[in-house]
């Protein structure tokens, strides 16, 4: 697929097939993670995949979805995500190098470069951040050295989510009767300056 034509058909997805995703392309997605840029090139981030049933189970059971959705959602049982990979952050880089960096832009870096490697291979993606990370650290067993910070959840997609204008300041992305995601999003006039403002 076409990198902009990723770029732009990527969407957050909540809703998946429950088909498993081949271990080589999971592993293909954390290669894409391997790859992306780094601050100094630290590297201070390594991955965890999901796969397992149990495991699955238990990590769906730390997760908060969708926010703005109301009354409280979340995915049905036979549409929760069939993979996760869990970033994590060996933060003992930072001190060892003596660099004083926020690691959280190569975690935003690594975690896109995921999503739009699934995007080309047609599974959808969901960033998490509003979980439980004590629970997933003793769920997985995440030693102390290691900093739990987002989770990416995968499935192939189950659901449709499309973008649209944001109409009155309002961030807040809604479900049609249809159960289409609509995902406001600022105008392009509206953010762009060119050569001033
Ligand atoms: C840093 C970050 C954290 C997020 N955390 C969650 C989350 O905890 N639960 C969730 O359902 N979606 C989460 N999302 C997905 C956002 O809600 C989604 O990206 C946003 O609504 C825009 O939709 P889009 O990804 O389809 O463009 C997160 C996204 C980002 C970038």
């Amino acid at each position: 697929m076409e990198v902009y034509r990723a770029i732009l058909s990527r969407r957050s997805i909540r809703r998946f097939q429950q088909r498993p995703i081949p271990v080589e392309i999971l592993k293909k997605l954390v290669n894409a993670a391997r790859v992306a840029p780094s601050a100094a090139n630290l590297q201070p981030l390594e991955y965890f995949v999901v796969t397992d049933e149990k495991l699955c189970s238990d990590v769906f059971s730390t997760i908060r979805w969708a926010g703005h959705i109301k009354p409280r959602w979340m995915p049905d049982k036979n549409e929760r995500p069939v993979a996760y990979i869990i970033i994590l952050v060996r933060e003992e880089i930072y001190t060892r190098e003596q660099i004083s960096i926020d690691y959280k832009r190569d975690v935003g870096l690594a975690a896109e470069n995921i999503m739009l490697a699934a995007e080309g291979e047609n599974i959808g993606s969901c960033m998490i951040c509003s979980f439980d990370r004590a629970k997933v650290r003793k769920i997985l067993g995440v030693p102390e050295t290691l900093l739990v910070d987002s989770i990416i959840a995968l499935g192939y997609k189950a659901e449709k989510s499309v973008i649209e204008d944001m109409q009155n300041g309002s961030i807040r992305y809604w479900r049609d009767r249809r159960n289409v995601m609509h995902v406001p999003k600022r105008r392009l006039d509206d953010i762009l300056h060119i050569n001033g403002f």
